[in-house]
């Protein structure tokens, strides 16, 4: 979380590149931002609002700026309240700094600062960093080397980016447990570093990504020139490549939204995955499988799930990152340890992912960001083609996460990708009803999505997407377990949507929505069409709203209902005015525990 991008340059109005980077990198956090740079004179300024970038860019755009070395941030606060004071750049006796990650030793070394009368102005963990470099400076270190010492005395994750009014001439920058990447421009004339490839497009033809523990120089001299060294703070060298994140990839293409472009995509992305589907991995001969993952990447694992065991026979664990790392897991030697991720930077699901590694098993990642550090560190890799994905809830690259582990279970060749494409495409044209079914839906108290079988994780999945974008609680329930507790909450305010295709377990399914009927709950009926035989006049109640999908079996159904799903969170959000795209309090990378 936390977006960095910094530039040293021999041109002269930085501003614009910065906030136009910053601008992209806002899917990292959004409660306030900030940019500081050198000015001709060798003055350190700062200007820093608290909210979304186009409010700095408003206060940017009054003021004219003439710097060639700047740092921005776009903040998701973890220590301190979003507050003018607390957002990045923070500043210490003429250090200027930016950073994404979490200092844990903060609290010691603020002790020791104060003590050496260095002041604090604000509740972060990160101004305790300026400072250092500040107090390493004051005891006769240059820049650099007060940057070096400082690094080496932290503890937790960062990449941080630091720049000095008494060295103008020089951009540096120290990555652990948080992205980051150096880029280069075209003419040579500007270099960059920034927490990703996506800030740097159209700006780095080249990049490289920094790997843990580095810690980089970039120099002005007649030339810009850049150093590396390693943990060990010796030199060394690292793979450039060229930055393939287009403007294309990073733009609405005329969708109102990203997350509407994204949903849109569902349909053609499916393709991209089957297409490019040629990993030699069998699964036929392991003992069982265990999938690792946060958020919307677990309950992809959790559907995958059912198919696996279903098809292949294959026991399946399922585990969140974040739980899995700290307790002290059985890991069994003929298990395949598969890790889900969107970004590839989850720092969870990276951890779980070290931890594995170090007790010696194999480890296979499905990753939409080939560049990312999961990408990198798994052993094996299944890259999902869903394309740059900027919407804050993950919407296609769910559809494909699902998608490439069934394709590790089924054969290639009998697997009906036109008529998967045609039944996505089917929902995507029935849009409108799901906008209107999202006005009805919209004042609901809260929310309940019962599914059973391989339904309850597209149910899981549909409360996520409603309550990450419309701010109500949302519950995922077994359709069976719902008179176990939660059919308490059920009144006229409460809708239920319920995911009942007509397959082995729609009875059922439509015997407990009944027990909501019951009791004045209201339903969101997703079925299919051959349910329309089956539904004993449940369809003319007037608590009851149907929704029908062409008929299909499994594993197709789960696709069109996805798409149900992710639309109806996106419209109901949209009917409540809500940013769908940059949802409150969220982040799209999450590289903080
Ligand atoms: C955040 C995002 C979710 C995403 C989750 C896991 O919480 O808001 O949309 O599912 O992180 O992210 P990953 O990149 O690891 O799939």
């Amino acid at each position: 979380m936390c977006g960095i991008v910094s530039i040293l340059s021999f041109e002269d109005d930085i501003s614009k590149k910065l906030i136009g980077a910053l601008e992209r990198l806002e899917y990292r956090g959004y409660d306030s931002a900030g940019l500081a740079f050198i000015d001709k004179n060798s003055n350190l300024q700062r200007i820093r609002s608290v909210g979304k970038i186009e409010e700095l860019r408003r206060r940017i755009n009054k003021i004219t700026i003439k710097s060639n070395i700047g740092i921005a941030h776009t903040r998701w606060a973890t220590h301190g309240k979003v507050t003018e004071g607390n957002a990045h750049p923070h500043v210490s006796n003429g250090v200027a700094i930016v950073h994404n990650g979490i200092i844990e030793n903060y609290q010691e070394l603020k002790k020791k600062l104060l003590k050496e009368n260095f002041e604090f102005e604000s509740e972060t963990d990160t101004e305790v960093i300026a400072a250092l470099i500040a107090f390493h400076i004051k005891n006769g270190n240059n820049f650099e080397q007060a940057f070096k010492n400082t690094i080496l005395e932290l503890k937790g994750t960062f990449a941080i980016v630091a720049i000095y009014e008494k060295e103008t001439n020089i951009l540096l920058g120290a990555k652990k447990g948080s992205p980051m990447a150096i880029g280069f421009s075209e003419d040579e004339r500007s270099y960059y570093i920034a927490s990703d490839a996506i800030a740097l497009s159209s700006l780095a033809k080249n990049i490289i990504y920094l790997e843990e523990g580095d810690i980089v120089k970039i120099e002005k001299q007649d030339k810009l020139n850049y150093t590396i060294f390693n943990s060990s703070i010796h030199m060394t060298k690292r793979n450039i490549i060229p930055n393939n994140v287009s403007l294309s990839d990073v733009s609405k293409n005329g969708y109102e939204t990203f997350m509407l472009k994204e949903i849109f995509e569902e349909a053609t992305i499916v393709r991209n995955i089957y297409n490019n589907f040629d990993y030699d991995i069998n699964i036929s001969d392991l003992d069982s499988i265990s999938i690792i993952a946060c958020g919307t990447s677990y309950y992809a694992g959790l559907l995958a799930k059912y198919w696996i065991e279903d098809i292949a026979q294959i026991h399946v664990d399922v585990e969140i990152a974040s739980e899995f790392r700290y307790r002290n897991p059985v890991i069994f030697s003929n298990t395949l340890y598969i890790f889900i991720s969107q970004s590839g930077e989850t720092i969870d699901t990276l951890c779980a992912m070290r931890m594995v590694k170090e007790l010696g098993r194999k480890t296979l990642a499905l990753v939409n960001v080939e560049t990312s550090s999961i990408a990198r560190e798994a052993d094996y890799m299944i890259k999902l083609f869903a394309g740059v994905e900027i919407g804050v809830a993950s919407t296609k690259a769910f559809v494909v996460q699902a998608l490439s582990l069934l394709l590790l279970c089924v054969k290639k060749q009998d697997f009906k990708i036109d008529f998967l494409e045609d039944l996505i495409n089917s929902v995507l044209n029935n849009k409108y009803q799901l906008s209107h079914i999202a006005e009805k839906i919209k004042d609901s108290r809260s929310f309940f999505y019962i599914g059973r079988g391989i339904n309850y994780p597209i149910a899981l999945e549909g409360a996520l997407k409603i309550k990450e974008l419309s701010y109500v609680s949302a519950e995922g329930y077994p359709a069976g377990e719902i008179k176990h507790g939660p059919i308490a909450i059920i009144d006229e305010n409460v809708y239920t949507i319920a995911l009942a295709p007509f397959d082995k377990y729609f009875e059922k399914t439509i015997s407990n929505t009944q027990e909501i009927l019951a009791r004045n709950g209201k339903i969101i009926l997703i079925t299919t069409e051959k349910a329309r035989d089956h539904l004993h006049g449940l369809e003319s109640s007037k608590n009851v709203y149907c929704v029908f999908i062409p008929d299909s079996d499994e594993p197709y159904t789960s696709f069109p209902l996805i798409t149900v799903i992710h639309l109806l969170a996106y419209y109901t959000s949209k009917s409540k005015g809500y940013d769908v795209d940059k949802p409150r309090n969220l982040a799209k990378s999450v590289t903080v525990e």
